[in-house]
């Protein structure tokens, strides 16, 4: 009682002094956390994470459009201080990145010790520079020991992922109070069994087609359950926020021959798993219904602690299609756009989203990843503005929007698509390992400093 009506004086503090901001009239509370996020192995690459299923995958012909491997990427890893020194010019004060799994326990059972003080250093410095840092514990990648014995196939194997995340817990939840356990388990699951174009690239398990997603889904949504259980009872006191990540990827038809298979996809991508946060009970069908994979466990409000938000887009299918979004469209007479990868720019469906999750779970909620790829900064500025305007509105209306997470600060390894997409705030220049502020990101600058 005491918590919440000091909460609810917090709120209507913070609602009295927001600030407005520009022409736009964005309007954020005074304790709104603004970040970038990152994933280590798309920063660090194969030559920093031998051991990762991505660096596995990676070598296989054919398994990356471009042809390329991931290499050295960003050099995240032995770059603390740019990256902190790129995270302030920007104005931001928390950063979203993953504690790559495969290089802290390469072996399965032997943890470097080595990796895991790295980490931590690297809090203590952010810490140290006004930077709180939110930690994703499974960002697509993981040891190629946890590949080879099934991965999420098998349930028994959550019990490897579970005791990674207790140890990385019990050494920094002193000082870090954000915690991801798993990042998009609708993209993992549908682009490695669905589509087969990320690791392990199976569509079929004992000659099933589409089972394996569901199974997948089922035993990613149990490792999550079991992560945020485990932690929560190694807290003593601590107070930390332990949430799940997912993309609320709808798709929509652009003629009426395409329904079903937006319907499909939607339900695999996200309804299949955004009705199991709400209701607690699981049932992922396949096999055009007549199969299910079932279960019931908790709802969302009783397994985490905030819901994380990637959102993109809300592609426009105008033919059923592979994931590569070639078959995807806009509405360039309502003023949209389309970006490189090319997916459809749909400001509207951030606030959308926004406002169902505030409904339907009831709990807080942070934009954990939102970004476009835009090699020629024809429209990141406006991007970002139009997006922020959807958080600002939904704040606005009561929405529990905590922060947000832009997508991300420098160009990356964008997994099966190589190097060929520009998310970066910052132009990466993979020769001399110079990043350069683009043009477009002065906005979220701007907003930013504008909104403090
Ligand atoms: C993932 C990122 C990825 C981004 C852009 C998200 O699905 O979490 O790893 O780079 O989308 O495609």
């Amino acid at each position: 009682m005491h918590r919440l009506v000091v909460r609810l004086i917090m709120v209507a503090f913070s609602v009295v002094t927001v600030i407005a901001n520009g022409e736009e009239n964005l309007k954020f509370p005074k304790d709104f956390k603004w970040g970038v996020a990152t994933c280590e192995y798309q920063n660090s690459g194969s030559t920093k994470c031998p051991d990762s299923n991505w660096a596995h995958w990676e070598q296989q012909e054919g398994a990356i459009k471009t042809g390329e491997i991931s290499g050295e990427s960003t050099c995240h890893y032995d770059n603390e201080q740019r990256t902190i020194q790129q995270i302030k010019a920007l104005g931001c004060n928390t950063y979203r990145f993953s504690v790559e799994w495969s290089l802290i326990e390469p072996i399965q059972g032997e943890y470097n010790e080595e990796v895991i003080d790295h980490y931590s250093d690297f809090v203590d410095e952010l810490l140290a520079n006004g930077i709180e840092p939110m930690i994703t514990l499974h960002h697509f990648s993981h040891p190629q020991w946890f590949e080879e014995l099934g991965a999420f196939e098998k349930t028994e194997n959550n019990k490897f992922l579970v005791l990674f995340a207790k140890k990385m817990f019990n050494r920094l939840s002193d000082r870090v109070k954000l915690w991801v356990t798993i990042n998009e388990p609708g993209v993992y699951a549908a682009q490695g069994y669905y589509w087969a174009d990320f690791p392990p690239g199976k569509k079929l398990i004992n000659r099933q087609v589409f089972k394996p997603t569901a199974t997948v889904v089922k035993n990613l949504m149990m490792a999550h359950a079991s992560m945020y259980g485990t932690m929560k009872r190694e807290l003593n006191g601590r107070e930390c926020q332990i949430g799940l990540v997912h993309q609320f990827l709808k798709f929509m038809s652009a003629n009426i021959l395409t329904q079903p298979f937006t319907t499909h996809l939607t339900y695999v991508y996200h309804k299949g798993i955004f009705e199991f946060l709400k209701s607690g009970e699981f049932k992922f069908g396949y096999r055009f219904g007549l199969g299910k994979e079932e279960m019931k466990i908790k709802k969302a409000k009783e397994m985490m602690d905030f819901i994380g938000i990637n959102y993109y887009t809300m592609p426009l299918v105008k033919a059923e299609m592979k994931m590569n979004f070639e078959n995807t469209t806009c509405d360039e007479e309502a003023g949209e756009y389309m970006t490189d990868m090319p997916f459809r720019a749909y400001p509207q469906g951030l606030g959308e989203v926004i406002r169902e999750c505030h409904e339907e779970l009831g709990l807080p909620i942070y934009i954990t990843e939102n970004g476009a790829p835009d090699r020629e900064d024809k429209f990141r500025g406006r991007w970002i503005r139009d997006h922020l305007k959807q958080v600002s509105d939904a704040i606005a209306d009561g929405c529990d929007v905590r922060g947000f997470y832009y997508w991300t600060l420098n160009d990356n390894w964008e997994w099966d698509r190589g190097y060929s997409q520009k998310f970066g705030l910052y132009e990466y220049d993979f020769e001399t390992h110079r990043p350069t502020l683009r043009e477009g990101s002065r906005e979220y600058v701007r907003i930013i400093r504008e909104s403090k």
